[in-house]
């Protein structure tokens, strides 16, 4: 065992008696992080450059975006050696190097991991297509065609279109839950299981904290592949039939059992459509699954239900139903990961804030609001600046990502949409806008890249950096870090109740977190314009003597004791209560 890596367990025993659920986790987009050989693409050795940076942040964990070898049709998603480093991002000593210094830091790791499927260049699918014989031929899910001589049944993929992809040469179908290049395992073959379960074994041993785990509620599936009736729904139609599948409890504990339970690990899953009684049976603690169920629904919030890419708009009270079924009716012991934005979703100030006017003040209170909500907060590189949306795309050639790729694809070439309607909606959603580079400066290649990135960078990287912001004591960037710290220092707002106000408001959102040593109090202005409120007297009684500990305006947080006040668009308080 080398010296670095000896150095990382050491210290990971150290760090396991810090409660995991008050981790502060910082999403990393490596290919978009720091570039550090101007070949345009942010790689291993550009996060260690900048390992100050996260340290004085103050998130305690990182979490890697895939680094896994692939061929990034889908970025790391498809991959084809679970225990192989792309060679853009770098090499395993990079790694190793890597995770010792954030251990150093007292800052943990996690890395994702992808058990649904791989990339149809794993070795394992090619073996596969070598016949229906082949001993991994069974590592995938086949079906013949049905009696009409196409698709096994009508599920839509992820991506829109069939679910299934036919083999000529061997004449069967294969499943693919997302692209047809990202072909699913078949985790009812207990092979497959034990390849993932070393796979994650081999990062474990080097001394990972932690895993996302993919996809993690559509590994089981309901073998019989019946139709599904719902066949408007344009992507994921098939979901009913794999979301928290018939074995898919079985699944997590047995790696819970092979793999995470002999590391002090903690594991973050991802799964969509679930409900509260999904997310306790996968993450109360004496079930033995996983930690916690990262909670999507806020971020789909403008997702029409049979077509993503539509939208439809949102309102603050529905915000509030959300977190109030995830925050307060959720069983006290059970426990989600937060995030608003990440690499699968827009920037938040320009979904939920207003990246024009108010782009600054919004950014302000959206962060105040992920960190003091209950939970686990994640946040994507770039939210801590107040990072935007890409508005300079204007055409389908500036999108990288598959999804919004596919889609344009499957509605104008094959369903004959008008392509001005749907290049809107593709510029609206895609992903990338929550992935170009990091603005470290005003420089040409924004100090992400001394060479041309893969990814065009935001011309306002002017106005929005890193640099200037560091030097700038009221910037986002300082108030994210005195958030994080504050978090930091008060069990109570990540692991408090969570007692909402004025749910009815659709301008203020206001709620009380409190333990049995605090107690604290919260108002955000969720709009673009000054807002009158008023509190419940029980709560003005109390704000009399109480401090305002991170305010956007001093004088109007005095003011909120007396009575009706009105506070300024983006406005927000978050207040001591005496106890
Ligand atoms: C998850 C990832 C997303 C990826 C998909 C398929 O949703 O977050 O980026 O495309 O899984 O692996
Ligand atoms: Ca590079």
């Amino acid at each position: 065992m080398s010296e670095q890596v000896q150095a990382s367990r050491t210290s990971r025993q150290l760090q396991s008696n810090m409660n995991w659920r008050e981790n502060i986790v910082y999403e990393i987009y490596v290919r978009s992080f720091n570039d550090s050989n101007g070949d345009g693409v942010g790689d291993l050795r550009g996060i260690i450059d900048k390992i100050d940076y996260i340290e004085q942040l103050g998130v305690t964990a990182v979490w890697l975006s895939p680094i896994f070898d692939s061929p990034n049709r889908d970025y790391g998603y498809d991959v084809i050696d679970y225990r192989g480093i792309h060679p853009e991002y770098g090499t395993l000593d990079d790694f190793d190097e890597l995770l010792a210094l954030l251990h150093e830091r007292g800052i943990r790791l996690v890395m994702e991991i992808v058990p649904n499927h791989t990339s149809s260049d794993h070795p394992w699918f090619k073996q596969a297509l070598q016949g229906r014989d082949d001993p991994y031929r069974d590592y995938y899910i086949w079906r013949p065609a049905s009696e009409d001589g196409g698709p096994p049944n009508n599920w839509t993929s992820f991506l829109g279109g069939s679910s299934w992809k036919l083999h000529e040469e061997t004449g069967e179908y294969y499943l693919h839950t997302y692209a047809w290049h990202q072909p699913d395992l078949n985790w009812e073959n207990p092979k497959v299981r034990q390849e993932i379960c070393e796979a994650m074994d081999f990062w474990l041993e080097k001394g990972v904290d932690g895993f996302r785990v993919d996809t993690a509620n559509v590994l089981s599936k309901d073998m019989s592949f019946p139709d599904t009736e719902d066949t408007q729904r344009i992507q994921g139609s098939g979901e009913p039939f794999y979301k928290n599948g018939p074995r898919i409890h079985e699944y997590l504990r047995e790696m819970r059992d092979k793999a995470f339970s002999r590391y002090p690990v903690f594991t973050m899953g991802e799964a969509s459509q679930v409900e509260l009684e999904d997310v306790e049976d996968f993450t109360l603690p004496e079930r033995g699954e996983l930690d916690l169920i990262l909670m999507i629904e806020a971020s789909k919030i403008c997702d029409e239900a049979e077509d993503m890419w539509q939208s439809k708009p949102w309102k603050l009270s529905h915000m509030k139903q959300i977190m109030r079924k995830w925050l307060k009716d959720l069983h006290p012991d059970a426990w989600i990961g937060l995030y608003l934005s990440n690499h699968d979703h827009v920037r938040m100030v320009s979904y939920l804030g207003d990246d024009k006017e108010h782009r600054e003040e919004s950014a302000k209170m959206l962060s105040v609001f992920l960190m003091t909500l209950r939970g686990t907060p994640n946040l994507l590189q770039g939210e801590e600046l107040g990072m935007t949306n890409a508005h300079f795309f204007n055409t389908i050639d500036d999108i990288k990502e598959q999804q919004a790729l596919a889609y344009y694809k499957l509605m104008v070439e094959e369903r004959g949409e008008d392509p001005e309607t749907i290049l809107g909606r593709v510029l609206r959603k895609n992903r990338d806008h929550s992935r170009t580079p990091m603005q470290w400066t005003d420089e040409d290649g924004a100090g992400f890249t001394a060479g041309r990135p893969w990814q065009r960078i935001n011309p306002n990287k002017a106005k929005i950096n890193v640099r200037q912001q560091e030097e700038d004591p009221q910037s986002v960037l300082n108030l994210y870090r005195k958030m994080i710290r504050l978090r930091r220092d008060h069990p109570v707002l990540t692991l408090g109740t969570y007692e909402p106000v004025l749910e009815e408001d659709e301008h203020i959102y206001a709620y009380v977190r409190e333990d049995a040593q605090e107690r604290w109090l919260v108002v955000l202005n969720f709009s673009k314009t000054p807002t009158g409120l008023e509190l419940p007297s029980e709560l003005r009684a109390h704000l009399a003597e109480a401090e305002c500990v991170v305010c956007s305006d001093e004088q109007r947080a005095s003011q909120l004791s007396a009575g009706r006040a009105e506070i300024a668009p983006y406005a927000y308080f978050v207040f001591r209560l005496p106890r």
